[in-house]
């Protein structure tokens, strides 16, 4: 089996580690990757490393795209030599369709997309998956073991894509947000700020492992909330000014943003 990166930033990183470190994949000196720095940038174990666009005789199984949306179609034509009929073509690419994508590669390809988020580069990603159904169970199976390396497999379909984007793709980002602004909250004589931050991801910590132990997350809630107390106050004044509508319509605009840049 021999595959193909074309891009090599902290996707492709996090999805070429997984390879290396899954048993019966695949050697590393059957990983090629078609980079677009000016010298060699790159030296991972015994992968090989070509500038994009450089000939090569391999003919690979799999070709993962592993570059920014807006830089797709130009790696694909400067690479147009690499594809082949049958070929499985996996695009981490957010918001390219998979009509683009065999709009722009001209062969009779096989494709799959993958939405990770940020925390693939450790390992705990949730990944989206669509493969398209004539992909054979071999090709599919694999594809999803090599995401599930980088964290939680969901297979979804291809126009599920935009909201899982706008829900797990950019969720890291909205919980940074919400625990910048909790740290930014409230200050105190006898505590710094790096305790201060320490002290509220331990906060996000614990209580995520509670919630994954727990059935119903509002009923507990509302035990938890006891009636004329200090968090009852405080959601209050939550409601009072539509948190979980703004929340909503912050989501609902990533969805959006994905749909038009898919377009
Ligand atoms: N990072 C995330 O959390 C995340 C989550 C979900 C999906 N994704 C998707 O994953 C894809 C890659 O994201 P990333 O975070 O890995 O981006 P990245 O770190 O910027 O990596 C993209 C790489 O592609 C290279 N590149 C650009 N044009 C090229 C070409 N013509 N031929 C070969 N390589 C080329 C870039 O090199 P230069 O830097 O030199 O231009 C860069 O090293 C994106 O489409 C993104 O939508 C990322």
């Amino acid at each position: 089996m021999k595959i193909a990166f074309i891009g090599y930033g902290n996707m492709a990183n996090a999805l070429v580690s997984s390879i290396l470190t899954s048993k019966n994949i695949v050697l590393s000196s059957d990983i090629h990757i078609f980079h677009n720095k000016n010298k060699d940038a790159y030296e991972l174990d015994k992968c090989k490393f070509l500038q994009s666009g450089q000939d090569c005789e391999d003919n690979f199984d799999i070709i993962f795209l592993c570059i920014k949306p807006k830089d797709i179609e130009s790696a694909i034509k400067e690479n147009s030599h690499i594809f082949l009929d049958n070929q499985t073509i996996v695009s981490v690419a957010a918001g390219i369709t998979i009509n683009s994508i065999k709009d722009l590669i001209q062969k009779n390809v096989l494709i799959a997309r993958a939405m990770p988020n940020l925390c693939a580069i450790f390992n705990e990603s949730i990944t989206g998956l669509c493969m398209q159904n004539n992909m054979d169970d071999n090709t599919k199976d694999l594809v999803e073991n090599i995401f599930k390396n980088i964290g939680y497999v969901r297979k979804i379909n291809e126009d599920e894509m935009h909201s899982f984007t706008a829900l797990y793709g950019s969720g890291p980002a909205y919980i940074m947000y919400f625990i910048e602004s909790l740290i930014d909250c409230e200050n105190f004589d006898s505590i710094t700020d790096d305790e201060k931050v320490l002290l509220v991801l331990q906060l996000l910590n614990s209580t995520s492992k509670l919630l994954l132990t727990t059935k119903d997350i509002s009923e507990l809630r509302s035990k938890v909330t006891s009636k004329g107390g200090t968090t009852e106050s405080a959601i209050k004044v939550l409601e009072e000014n539509n948190f979980s509508e703004i929340l909503k319509e912050a989501v609902q605009s990533a969805r959006k943003k994905s749909v038009d840049l898919s377009k």
